[in-house]
């Protein structure tokens, strides 16, 4: 079900930027183009690594949200993820000038950012606190060792996360290189001071979003920031990238594997959970299960989908018709505010969604209403859990609907969550999100210039990861709502 496409390019972004004439903000003119099917290999793709997923987001948007063939073609701008932190936050080598880091996967945020050596550590509360406390998996960022960095003078970088982390900093252009794939002059968020719970693997974060949701503000200030007022977009890593030429189209993709049920209990790093692709699809096997769907777009003052001749995008937002599992009967609403978020790791469905699916647990799940997740015994049989989108069936390994939380009940049975979430009633504004546990299932596509999204139902497969040493987790160790 499409619906037509208005194309926005990315225009008048073009700050006053005092400095020197080899400082350009990278401000997209992309035009349509259409792309080829089926979807080719990618030029670049690399692979992920797992650890723990948050979703962020903004402070200020959060206010507003109240409160195959692919593979057999060959890639060349391909590369693995792998994961940490129970295999819940995906993580891809990215290089900085000639700095090598791991930076964590972002689907739901745009910003691609590092520490600076010596930055400042605080906890959530704004307390300051040892830089150890931050956990990031190096020492940070040396500006002065890059000689291809610049730094872009008269601006701050201020980000906040759904899940409460929050960093501030400079902001400065350097070169990114991700899966081959080289980006001269990209903008980048220099962090000075961090609130962050790291995983002790990942030193940042590479943001996939929209332009209109990057958070570099005039000014050194972040006590003036003010969004949008005081935003200066500018193009994230793979706009850049279509921008200058590097990929031979506007795309990229996203395949993130499960971990298997041990490095889903471990903290530690888990190689090869799957692959970001860029300028084609990941190289999973595929189904011929597909659909393409337009990106829902924003009212930029209301922050509430729209459809209308001008609309902004900020998340990579679709039109879900319904959701449902095995053995269900109610049809339930449908929502057109869920995104699509790589950096979130369990699904957060409207709570009748939510409610009736872990009662069709057997046993049923319990919802703990400490953590507003659903327990239920790890040896339950999971229903399959269903998304349509575009009129399209995507189904959910019931593999994702359990993830082990390293306690037992009393009489010794393991407990476990399951990867669906209570997000809240179906009402406008409330943003819902479909996280790695339905993104395991799908390769997405993500086209930057058509606004569409291409989801395609993965062939099942093996768990990834494993042999790693089993620890205990508390609930609250699973990551929520890094938008
Ligand atoms: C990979 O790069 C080589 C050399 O640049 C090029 O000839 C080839 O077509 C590329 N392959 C793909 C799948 O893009
Ligand atoms: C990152 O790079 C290191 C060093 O080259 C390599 O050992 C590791 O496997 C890479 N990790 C990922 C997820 O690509
Ligand atoms: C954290 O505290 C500093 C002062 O130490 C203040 O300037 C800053 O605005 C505070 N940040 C937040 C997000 O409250
Ligand atoms: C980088 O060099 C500048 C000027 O030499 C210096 O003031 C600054 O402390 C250095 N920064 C780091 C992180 O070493
Ligand atoms: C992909 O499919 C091929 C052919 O069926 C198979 O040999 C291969 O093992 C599959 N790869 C994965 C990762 O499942
Ligand atoms: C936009 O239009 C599509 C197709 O008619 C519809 O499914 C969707 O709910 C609409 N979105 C909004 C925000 O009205
Ligand atoms: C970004 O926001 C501005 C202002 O709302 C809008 O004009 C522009 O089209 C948006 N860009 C995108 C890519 O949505």
């Amino acid at each position: 079900m499409l619906f037509s496409r208005v194309y926005y390019g990315l225009t008048v972004l073009i700050a006053s930027v005092s400095a020197t004439p080899t400082i350009r903000r990278h401000v997209s003119s992309i035009s349509p183009r259409t792309p080829p099917t089926p979807l080719p290999a990618a030029d670049f793709s690399t692979a992920i690594t797992a650890s723990v997923p948050r979703t962020k987001a903004k402070r200020f948007l959060i206010q507003a949200l109240r409160e195959s063939q692919a593979a057999q073609a060959g890639s060349n701008f391909t590369t693995v993820v792998g994961g940490s932190d129970f295999d819940e936050e995906y993580l891809t080598n990215v290089t900085f000038g000639e700095q090598d880091f791991l930076l964590i996967v972002d689907t739901g945020s745009s910003d691609t950012w590092a520490p600076q050596i010596g930055f400042s550590c605080f906890d959530l509360s704004n307390n300051s606190v040892p830089q150890s406390q931050c956990a990031f998996g190096t020492s940070g960022f040396d500006i002065n060792a890059s000689s291809t960095f610049v730094t872009l003078p008269d601006t701050n970088f201020n980000i906040e996360y759904g899940d409460g982390e929050f960093l501030t900093g400079t902001v400065g252009f350097d070169t990114v290189t991700v899966g081959g794939m080289v980006v001269p002059n990209q903008e980048l968020g220099i962090v000075t001071n961090a609130a962050w719970e790291g995983d002790g693997f990942d030193t940042g974060l590479m943001g996939l979003a929209s332009p209109n949701l990057t958070s570099v503000f005039e000014g050194t200030d972040p006590g003036a920031d003010e969004f949008p007022q005081t935003q200066i977009p500018y193009n994230p890593v793979f706009y850049s990238a279509v921008q200058q030429g590097v990929v031979s189209n506007p795309f990229f993709s996203v395949a993130l594997d499960r971990g298997s049920f041990a490095a889903e209990n471990s903290p530690d790093l888990d190689q090869n959970l799957g692959f970001i692709a860029f300028g084609g699809i990941a190289p999973v096997n595929i189904t011929d299960t597909a659909i393409t769907v337009p990106v829902q777009g924003y009212n930029a003052a209301t922050f509430l989908p729209e459809n209308a001749s001008s609309v902004t995008y900020f998340y990579y937002t679709v039109d879900v018709e319904s959701m449902s599992f095995t053995g269900n009967e109610k049809v339930f609403g449908t929502t057109n505010n869920i995104i699509l978020d790589t950096g979130t790791t369990l699904d957060y469905v409207p709570t009748e969604v939510a409610d009736a699916f872990a009662a069709a647990f057997d046993p049923p799940a319990m919802k703990d209403d400490d953590d507003g997740i659903y327990v239920v015994v790890c040896s339950a049989t999971v229903p399959e859990f269903t998304v349509n989108i575009g009129g399209t069936t995507f189904t959910v390994d019931p593999a994702d609907n359990l993830l082990p939380l390293g306690v037992t009940d009393d009489e010794g049975n393991d407990l476990c969550a399951t990867g669906t979430f209570d997000g809240g009633p179906a009402e406008e504004g409330n943003i819902f999100i479909l996280g790695d546990t339905f993104l395991h299932n799908v390769v997405v596509t993500f086209n930057i210039e058509t606004d569409e999204v291409t989801l395609t139902q993965r062939a099942p497969y093996t768990n990834g990861g494993g042999g790693v040493g089993v620890q205990r987790r508390s609930p609250s160790s699973l990551r929520r709502r890094r938008l």
